[in-house]
């Protein structure tokens, strides 16, 4: 399949005869990769089974891990989910468009392969002039993981969708580099306290300021394993709630290594590690963020991990961030997989 690329930076003139070409990719059920404020998503149309179908396949994505539905205001809402609490309407007044993800009791109208057979809906309104206009403009909620093959980072820049996805879709609209750089916060809105599902950006704390109610966090995504840890200690985790997150994501090609403590310990650590390796004839990548530089950190773990891998390392040392803070948390929930949850504690 040829992959059409269309420079869309900003919104003008010929910009806009590009995403009307987009558009009609996807009410002829096409596939179109498309910018977001937190990371490159894959669209098709959200209602047509064969549209969604061909997403799993572009990406080589497990059917049962459900798809985030997007939209380009409230109004797209309705179709998707009867429910609409005034908790709900908090969060969205304040959070869209942005990195906030509802899960949300789904309507006969979603497709059972959008939701990977679940009876709730993942529906967000992403803050990106060009993803709104896309949106807008093919007349459809658009279902969109990201622009990844499974498995791999997820791709902040254009250039990383076209590295996994061309020739597999039809078209990848190139608008530059991702402002958050982590997918979005998933939060379950179906059970009686509202639970993150997936940590993002935006922190629980922010939520909670908003709504006034405590946000549990999945039991899942606390006390992961690490390797060192014994089965008897990880066998009563419970698995993940939202099902992409029980996936090893994020994996580079080289190996991955992650050192955790002091900062100054940690440098130590991976001076020692690396010298080792290198006198072994190995490559080595090191990816060590300043201290408390955590939306820093979110913004280019992936693009690091890509950056690596191209560059042909055999092995990765990254230092941990703490995960005291709450973006901190997302960003190791993301390190931690992408390591294999391999941890060496100084
Ligand atoms: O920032 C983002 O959310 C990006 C951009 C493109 O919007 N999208 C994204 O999609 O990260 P994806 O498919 O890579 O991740 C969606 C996550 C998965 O962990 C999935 O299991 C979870 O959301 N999810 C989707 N629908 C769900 C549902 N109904 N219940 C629980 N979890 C759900
Ligand atoms: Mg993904």
């Amino acid at each position: 399949m040829e992959t059409k690329e269309y420079d869309v930076q900003e919104l003008n003139e010929e910009t806009l005869t590009y995403i009307d070409k987009a558009a009609e990719v996807l009410r002829n059920d096409g596939l179109v990769a498309f910018p977001t404020e937190t990371v490159y998503g894959l669209g098709a149309n959200a209602l047509i089974p064969e549209a969604v179908a061909a997403i799993y396949r572009a990406k080589g994505r497990p059917s049962d891990n459900p798809l985030i539905v997007h939209v380009a205001g409230i109004e797209g809402c309705k179709e998707l989910t009867p429910f609409w609490s005034s908790t709900v309407e908090k969060l969205v007044k304040r959070f869209w468009p942005g990195p906030l993800t509802l899960i949300l009791p789904k309507t006969e109208r979603v497709p059972d392969i959008t939701t990977g057979g679940l009876s709730t809906v993942a529906i967000r309104m992403p803050d990106n002039p060009i993803a709104l206009e896309l949106i807008k403009r093919s007349g459809c909620p658009i279902a969109a993981p990201s622009a990844n093959l499974s498995g791999r980072p997820s791709p902040t820049r254009p250039e990383h969708v076209i590295e996994d996805l061309a020739g597999r879709i039809d078209v990848i609209l190139k608008g530059g580099d991702c402002r958050v750089g982590i997918e979005s916060t998933v939060l379950d809105m179906t059970g009686e306290t509202p639970t993150i599902l997936r940590p993002g950006i935006l922190t629980p704390e922010e939520i909670e300021a908003v709504i006034g109610i405590k946000v549990a966090i999945d039991p899942a995504l606390l006390n992961r394993p690490c390797r060192e840890a014994s089965l008897e200690e990880t066998k009563d985790i419970p698995a993940p709630k939202a099902p992409g997150m029980k996936y090893t994501h994020y994996a580079p090609n080289a190996e991955m290594l992650i050192i955790q403590g002091e900062l100054s310990r940690v440098r130590k650590e991976i001076e020692i590690i690396k010298e080792e390796n290198e006198r072994n004839g190995r490559k080595v990548g090191v990816i060590l963020f300043e201290e408390e530089a955590f939306i820093q950190a979110a913004h280019d773990f992936f693009a690091r991990l890509r950056e690596l891998d191209n560059y042909g390392v055999d092995l990765i040392i990254a230092g941990a961030l703490s995960d005291r803070n709450s973006i901190g948390f997302a960003v190791m929930n993301r390190m931690l997989k992408s390591a294999g949850y391999k941890v060496i504690k100084v």
